[in-house]
């Protein structure tokens, strides 16, 4: 595990590759911040050649997002959620879904850091996000619903009709959308079941895993995917693990950019993580 340390200068410097310039690490950075750049860069530098989809998790040792009752508010420590809020900063835009957007009413905005703020994307199939919701409220920001109904929203939300298959809009056709909208680099944020749809289609470049040492004991598992019977069937994505002080962030490198569909990982493909869980 890598320490990574996002001190001003690396944070300027990813700020700026987001925006489009050139910027890279310095000579006399020390390891840690090199560190905070290897784990940043690759969203901030991806996007420009088609979609980039990426997703973090927060959660407890147990693999929970919240507890049962649904509070998920104090699950990362401070710099688990600092974490969370460079990804927004660095994503065009930030997608829940309308059990997150219900539950939390979330603002999704980036206020631990300095950056900007995503577009705010809500999948909400059926139009249940009432029209009050935090993440609709006008503050200058694109407010986009994703639905598979007819149903008005307030004045200056966007709204994209999907058809829906046994209630469920296909990933692949939300990414081409949000595409569409000129919102190319897409923070998945959750919560378990939206983030375990887009890893089941194979659309997720990215997955950063922030584990918070925390043991909820119950509550909803922060990746719902489809399950396997064998191990030797589990996803082994290659990751590497960054200590951010209060929290641990496994950045698992997913498909790459533009492939449709990822298999799951060969068995002999080496992982050192994996391999030391078995
Ligand atoms: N710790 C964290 O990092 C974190 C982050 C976010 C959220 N959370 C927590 O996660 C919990 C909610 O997560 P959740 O997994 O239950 O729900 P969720 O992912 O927030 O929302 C799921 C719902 O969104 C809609 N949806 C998402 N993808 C869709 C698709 N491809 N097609 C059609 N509909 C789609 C569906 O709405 P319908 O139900 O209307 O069909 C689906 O049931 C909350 O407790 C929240 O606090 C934790």
């Amino acid at each position: 595990m890598q320490r990574a340390e996002v001190t001003d200068e690396v944070w300027a410097a990813l700020l700026a590759l987001s925006a489009g310039k050139r910027a890279g690490p310095r000579a006399g950075w020390p390891p840690e911040a090199r560190a905070a750049w290897a784990l940043y860069a690759p969203l901030a530098a991806d996007g420009r050649g088609g979609p980039y989809l990426f997703a973090q998790v927060g959660q407890s040792l147990d693999g929970r997002i919240a507890t049962l009752s649904g509070d998920s508010t104090a699950i990362s420590g401070p710099d688990g959620l600092r974490h969370l809020h460079r990804c927004r900063a660095l994503a065009d835009a930030v997608v829940v879904g309308v059990r997150t957007a219900l539950g939390d009413d979330p603002r999704l905005t980036v206020r631990l850091v300095e950056g900007p703020n995503p577009a705010r994307v809500v999948i909400d199939p059926r139009g249940r996000l009432p029209d009050d919701a935090q993440v609709l409220r006008a503050d200058g920001v694109r407010r986009i619903v994703i639905q598979a109904c007819r149903r008005p929203r307030p004045r200056g939300v966007e709204v994209i009709e999907l058809p829906a298959a046994d209630g469920w809009i296909a990933p692949a056709a939300i990414r081409t959308a949000l595409a569409g909208c000129g919102l190319a680099r897409v923070l998945i944020e959750g919560g378990g079941v939206t983030i375990a749809r887009f890893l089941d289609a194979g659309l997720l470049q990215r997955l950063h895993v922030a584990i918070a040492p925390l043991i909820i004991g119950t509550g909803p598992s922060g990746l719902r995917t489809a399950p396997v019977t064998r191990l030797a069937d589990a996803l082994r994505p290659e990751t590497h693990v960054y200590g951010l002080d209060s929290d641990v962030v496994f950045d698992c490198v997913l498909a790459p950019a533009g492939s449709a569909r990822m298999s799951r990982w060969p068995t002999l493909q080496p992982e050192p993580i994996a391999a030391s869980r078995a």
